[in-house]
């Protein structure tokens, strides 16, 4: 999310400084995956759509995450179908957390 340019617009929605939600993200993604409860232990519940509601999220906000995850997971996962899997769930999740109009997810709820 540093480095790339296409991710300059998610990252300014960031600290400069990005130790500590680097630290609650890798607790959450370990439980996520069914690792000890790190996460909500220090955290609660997830409720990730209500904290990312103060950050505009739509399609073009999703896929510069998408793309920062995407490399992410080129990097550490070496199993391709397990990339392919773990990548659609994040899509599926970054999809959902998406927060302007766009969002089919709303729709029951107008
Ligand atoms: C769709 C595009 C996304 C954007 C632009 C985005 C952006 C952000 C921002 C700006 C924060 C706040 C950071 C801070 O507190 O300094 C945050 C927190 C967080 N995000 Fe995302 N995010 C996205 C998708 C996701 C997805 C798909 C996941 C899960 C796989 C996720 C997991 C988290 C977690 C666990 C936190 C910390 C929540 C807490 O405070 O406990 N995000 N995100």
């Amino acid at each position: 999310m540093d480095t790339l340019p296409e991710a300059r617009a998610i990252r300014a929605m960031h600290a400069d400084d990005l130790s500590s939600v680097k630290k609650v993200l890798k607790n959450y993604l370990g439980e996520w995956m069914g690792g000890p409860a790190l996460y909500s232990q220090e955290r609660g519940h997830p409720r990730l759509r209500m904290r990312h509601m103060p950050f505009r999220i739509g399609e073009a906000e999703r896929d510069a995450w998408m793309l920062c995850m995407s490399g992410a997971l080129e990097e550490v996962v070496e199993d391709a179908s397990l990339r392919a899997q773990l990548h659609q769930s994040f899509f599926k999740l970054a999809d959902w957390v998406r927060n302007d109009d766009g969002n089919p997810h709303d729709a029951n709820h107008r």
